[in-house]
């Protein structure tokens, strides 16, 4: 059985005093079950205070991890700007994105790009979360199947075998992400089972391992159909993450 992802993606938002209070609330929820892992991928300057409450909790179990929202391609050096992996787990993270659509079409990460930094994360000892996804006009030429194959293969070409383990898939379209039209679920469990065919027909191995999480407009009122589809593993939240009440709404769908 895969076990249910679910991420808080803040983007470009967010201060201590935001994050000090969405981990108050968010707490009693996150040790209330195991059904779930939770991730906050706030900004980069958050993350040691993400840690510091963790460690400040003494040992509770918590379903909950954090991660970064992009990674560096290089280690070390000079790179101003850049955040490495091994920066990442020094304060913690477990995860980082990967090619999210904002990184590719506002600051030009093409393929190749996305394939160093996943690459860059793996072998920094984190789990990338892999986002793919067609833009409107991709989806209206029918182009969508080829478009995230592409991604997916090229992301991977580079790294030795894979297992379903070793990242996470994001499915999220463009079209849906940040606009208020999620995708449908019939849509995303198209989408999801097309990739996981792909990752079963590459080089990499354990496809019923690989958790796919869906992203692109979730709420509270939306976030259920996609949880029940077979091939949807988890959410990927934007703009709904950033209310603590909202997204414990998300999370209790899972439970
Ligand atoms: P959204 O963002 O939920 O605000 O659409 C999702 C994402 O980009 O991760």
């Amino acid at each position: 059985m895969r076990k249910p992802l679910l991420f808080a993606n803040w983007k470009l938002n967010g201060d201590r005093a935001a994050l000090s209070s969405w981990l108050s609330y968010m707490q009693p929820h996150l040790s209330a079950t195991d059904k779930t892992d939770v991730v906050l991928l706030p900004s980069y300057v958050l993350l040691s205070s993400v840690g510091q409450w963790a460690d400040s909790l003494e040992g509770a179990q918590l379903n909950f991890s954090w991660g970064g929202q992009n990674v560096s391609d290089q280690n070390t050096g000079a790179y101003s700007g850049e955040v490495s992996a091994t920066q990442l787990r020094d304060v913690g993270c477990t995860y980082t994105l990967v090619g999210h659509s904002e990184r590719r079409h506002v600051y030009g990460e093409d393929n190749r790009a996305v394939s160093l930094r996943l690459k860059c994360a793996l072998e920094g000892g984190l789990i990338p979360v892999l986002c793919v996804g067609e833009t409107q006009q991709q989806r209206e030429s029918g182009m969508t199947e080829e478009v995230l194959k592409e991604q997916l293969s090229t992301a991977i070409e580079s790294t030795s075998k894979l297992s379903g383990t070793d990242l996470v898939l994001a499915y999220e379209p463009v079209w849906a992400i940040g606009s208020g039209v999620a995708a449908t679920a019939e849509q995303a469990q198209n989408a999801h089972s097309y990739l996981r065919n792909i990752w079963a027909a590459s080089n990499a191995g354990d496809a019923d391992a690989l958790r796919i999480v869906y992203g692109g407009s979730v709420n509270a009122a939306n976030a259920g159909e996609f949880v029940a589809c077979a091939d949807v593993d988890g959410l990927l939240v934007g703009s709904a993450s950033l209310d603590a009440s909202e997204f414990a709404s998300i999370y209790a769908c899972f439970n």
